[in-house]
């Protein structure tokens, strides 16, 4: 007798039956890239079909996605170079971009979760997450920084802050300030395994924020290790973190099925925008299937355990589920 492991793929129905693992827009976070001004929806040219919207424009993008299902949103603002210093003072302006924006998405549905970025980059002359004096990135000056930042936007109604600069001590003390003053609900969307990578070029293209000098390995962290994850997922769950994310994740899928078999907390993988052009370079080529592998490769991110995934082509996938495969 021979065994037969062909007999549950033999149609669309038995396969959906064994399927072990369900990419599903409630899993789903879109991160949107925010600017100022009016009627403005400005192309991003190394991530096609992405935008960074002006406050009027995103709202409409916010309700469509929310209509698509998508549950999350994640905010990264454009900043005006004159509004750059070295110290990221304007991260924490109660009336900056971030804070409003979170404050009209909150006016027009206010069900949705938003989740506001905190590190320097997007505010920094010189393109780094934290504060700099000679040549070295800052650490425990940088915390007070990140500190008001969360602060300006759990004030605006931020749901969840995602500290995403890889700074020491960042989750413990964000968490602390946050209890301190009452915003007992705002919940830490920790990136913590955030490792240096070459993945995050156009991102930087779409807000302007290339490190001026050096790189960012000195805080990010370096690719060719796995334990440093666990030791890094480790203290941020210590230090009061509610999800916990890796990033990239196509690179880094081995990282997500440890931080999943090692803790209790839902694991988020970022999809990020270099993992996002690849996939759009070469299906505008004619190279490859992009619906395809749009779903392809977030599944995989599910199979190696993410709870949920950023994604830039979250409104893709609500639309690529609706309908049975
Ligand atoms: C900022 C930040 C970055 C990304 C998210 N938050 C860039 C960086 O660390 O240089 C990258 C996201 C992406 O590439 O999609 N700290």
């Amino acid at each position: 007798m021979l065994i037969r492991p062909r007999r549950l793929r033999y149609n669309p129905a038995i396969r959906r039956l064994v399927r072990e693992t369900e990419l599903t827009v409630n899993d789903l976070i879109y991160p949107l890239f925010i600017m100022e001004g009016e009627n403005q929806k400005v192309a991003i040219p190394s991530m096609p079909d992405c935008y960074r919207y002006s406050l009027d424009l995103l709202l409409k993008e916010v309700v469509n996605a929310y209509n698509l299902g998508i549950n999350a949103i994640a905010l990264f603002p454009l900043i005006a170079e004159d509004k750059k210093d070295n110290f990221g003072r304007e991260s924490y302006n109660p009336d900056g971009l971030v804070p409003r924006a979170v404050k009209a998405i909150k006016k027009e549905v206010p069900e949705i979760i938003i989740i506001t970025d905190v590190a320097l980059d997007p505010f920094s002359i010189y393109g780094h997450d934290g504060i700099v004096e000679d040549g070295k990135i800052l650490n425990d000056e940088t915390l007070e920084v990140l500190v008001k930042m969360s602060l300006s936007q759990a004030a605006a109604g931020a749901n969840f802050v995602a500290p995403s600069d890889m700074m020491d001590g960042r989750v413990g003390a964000i968490r602390r300030a946050l209890d301190a003053a009452g915003y007992l609900d705002v919940g830490i969307l920790a990136y913590t395994a955030k490792y240096a990578s070459a993945y995050y070029g156009p991102f930087r293209d779409a807000l302007e924020s290339a490190p001026k000098f050096g790189d960012k390995k000195t805080y990010q962290m370096d690719g060719a290790n796995s334990r440093e994850a666990l030791r890094e997922a480790s203290l941020d769950i210590t230090e009061g973190a509610d999800i916990i994310m890796v990033k990239p994740a196509l690179a880094y899928l081995d990282i997500i099925r440890r931080l999943r078999d090692s803790s209790h907390l839902p694991v988020a993988a970022y999809n990020v925008s270099g993992e996002y052009a690849m996939i759009k370079a070469a299906a505008k080529q004619g190279w490859i299937d992009e619906k395809s592998l749009i779903l392809e490769t977030l599944t995989s991110m599910k199979r190696a355990g993410a709870d949920l995934i950023l994604t830039y082509f979250a409104a893709d996938v609500a639309l690529l589920t609706s309908s049975p495969p």
